[in-house]
C-alpha cells in the first residue's frame, strides 16, 4: 500500500519569488485570490528567500552566512550544475546584506545582458567607482552579481581583472557560472570559490521519510513551507511518485519541481505512473519488460514488440537506452560482457544525440544484446 503524503500549496499572491513572509489568506474576506498556484511557476515561487531556505551545501550556506554576518565577504565565485541553488544563494545574501533595498545596493548582469568588454568598461566600473547609500543596509560595500558569467567574453574577463582589484574598498564581486574552466584563471584566482553540486537524492527521502532535523533538499523545504501556511489546495504525492520525482530530476532542484507542477497540473495525484508518464520517460515496468525481450526474445520479435511500445507510449529511443543501460549495471554478468555491451550501449546513445535513423538504432540495440548473449552463452559452456 503506498502512503501518502499531504501537502498544501500556499495561494498564490501572483508575486513571483514575492515575499515568504507571505500575508495569510483571511478567509472572511471577499477578496478575489487567485488559488489555483498555476500562475506563477513554483520554481520562483518557492526560490529560497534567506540562507536557511537554502536546501543542501550546508557547510558553504553557512560559510558564506558567517562571512556575511561579520561583513567579512571575499569576491565569490559559485560553480556547478542547474538548479542547484547558487542564483538563489548570492540573492539571500544580498536580502541579508541590504535588507528590502537590496536591488539599490547591487548590479545584476546575467547571459541576458550584454557582457563584453564595453560593458566592463562602463557600466560595471561606474557602479564599482560610485559609493551608494542605503537607509537600513547592514554593510557599505556594494555587489557586482555576475550571474551566468561562463558566457562572459574573454576579452571582458581580461578586463575584469584590474577592476576586482582596483574597487575592491567598496565592491564585492559575484561570479556564478556552469563550467568553471571558462572562466580564466585569473579571475578564478581572485575569488572563492564555492562548487554547488548536484542535490543528493538519499537526502531527500531521509528527509521526507523522518521529517526532522536540518533539511537538505527543497522538497522537504516546500512539504514544510506548505503545512505552514496551510491553504487551500491538498496535492497527494505517494511515496513512489516522490521518489520518481527524486529520481527524474538527478539532483536538480529546479527540475523537480517544474516536474512536481506539471504533474499536478496533469493530475490531482501525484504517483510514479503520473510523474514518468508528465515527463515522457518511460517507467521501470517498461524497461523491465524492454530488457526481457532485449534478454531472451529473437531479433525480429524483440524489434516488433519494442518498436510497439515505442509507438504506444510514446517513448523516445534514447531514453530506452539510457535506462536499459542502468538496468545493465544492475543485473548479474559477466564483466567482460558487461563491459562490451555498456560500451555498444554508449556508442548508441551517442549516435541518437546526433539525430540518426530510429530504426537502425534500435536494431543495432538489439544486436548489441543478441552478441552478449552469444557471448554469455560461450561463458556458461
Ligand atoms: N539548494 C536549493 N534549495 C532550495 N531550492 C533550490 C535549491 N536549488 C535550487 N532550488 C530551486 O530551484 C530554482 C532554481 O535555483 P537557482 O536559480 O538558484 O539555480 P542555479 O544553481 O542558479 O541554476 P543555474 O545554473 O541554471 O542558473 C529555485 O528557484 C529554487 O526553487
Ligand atoms: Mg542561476
Amino acid at each position: 500500500m503506498t502512503e501518502v503524503i499531504s501537502l498544501m500549496e500556499i495561494d498564490d499572491d501572483g508575486n513571483a519569488g514575492g515575499d515568504r513572509s507571505a500575508k495569510p489568506i483571511n478567509k472572511g474576506k471577499s477578496v478575489a485570490v487567485p488559488s489555483d498556484g498555476k500562475a506563477t511557476p513554483w520554481v520562483e515561487k518557492y526560490r529560497p528567500q534567506s540562507l536557511a531556505d537554502v536546501a543542501a551545501h550546508r557547510d558553504i550556506v553557512d560559510t558564506i552566512d558567517r562571512l556575511t554576518g561579520e561583513n567579512r565577504l571575499p569576491h565569490l565565485l559559485l560553480y556547478g550544475p542547474p538548479g542547484t541553488g547558487k542564483t538563489s544563494t548570492i540573492l539571500a545574501v544580498a536580502r541579508k546584506l541590504y535588507g528590502a533595498q537590496y536591488q539599490n545596493m547591487i548590479l545584476e548582469l546575467n547571459a541576458s545582458d550584454d557582457r563584453g568588454i564595453d560593458v566592463v568598461r562602463q557600466q560595471i566600473q561606474d557602479f564599482a567607482s560610485t559609493q551608494s547609500f542605503s537607509f537600513g543596509a547592514k554593510a557599505s560595500v556594494k555587489l557586482i552579481l555576475l550571474d551566468e558569467a561562463d558566457a562572459m567574453t574573454k576579452d571582458a574577463q581580461f578586463a575584469l581583472r584590474r577592476v576586482i582589484e582596483k574597487y575592491t574598498k567598496n565592491t564585492r564581486f559575484a561570479l556564478i557560472c556552469n563550467h568553471v574552466n571558462k572562466i580564466i584563471p585569473a579571475l578564478q584566482s581572485r575569488c572563492t570559490r564555492f562548487r554547488f553540486a548536484p542535490l543528493d537524492p538519499i537526502h531527500v527521502n531521509q528527509r521526507l521519510k523522518h521529517g526532522q532535523g536540518s533539511f537538505h533538499v527543497t522538497l522537504f523545504w516546500i512539504l514544510k513551507f506548505c503545512w505552514k501556511y496551510q491553504y487551500q489546495y491538498r496535492l497527494d504525492v505517494s511515496e513512489s511518485g516522490l521518489a520518481a520525482l527524486v529520481r527524474l530530476s538527478n539532483g536538480d532542484m529546479r527540475k523537480a519541481l517544474n516536474i512536481l507542477q506539471s504533474t499536478h497540473m496533469a493530475s490531482k495525484k501525484i504517483t510514479e505512473e503520473e510523474v514518468y508518464l508528465c515527463t515522457g520517460n518511460p517507467l521501470p515496468k517498461d524497461i523491465e519488460q524492454i530488457s526481457y525481450w532485449l534478454l531472451n526474445e529473437s531479433f525480429t520479435e524483440s524489434f516488433k514488440q519494442i518498436s510497439n511500445m515505442k509507438g504506444r507510449k510514446g517513448l523516445a529511443l534514447i531514453d530506452i537506452v539510457r535506462e536499459v543501460t542502468m538496468f545493465v549495471f544492475k543485473i548479474k554478468m559477466p564483466s567482460d560482457v558487461r563491459v562490451h555491451l555498456i560500451n555498444d550501449l554508449a556508442d548508441i546513445e551517442y549516435r541518437l544525440s546526433f539525430a540518426c535513423n530510429d530504426k537502425l538504432q534500435l536494431g543495432s540495440l538489439i544486436a548489441s544484446f543478441t552478441k552478449a548473449r552469444a557471448s554469455l552463452v560461450a561463458a556458461a559452456e
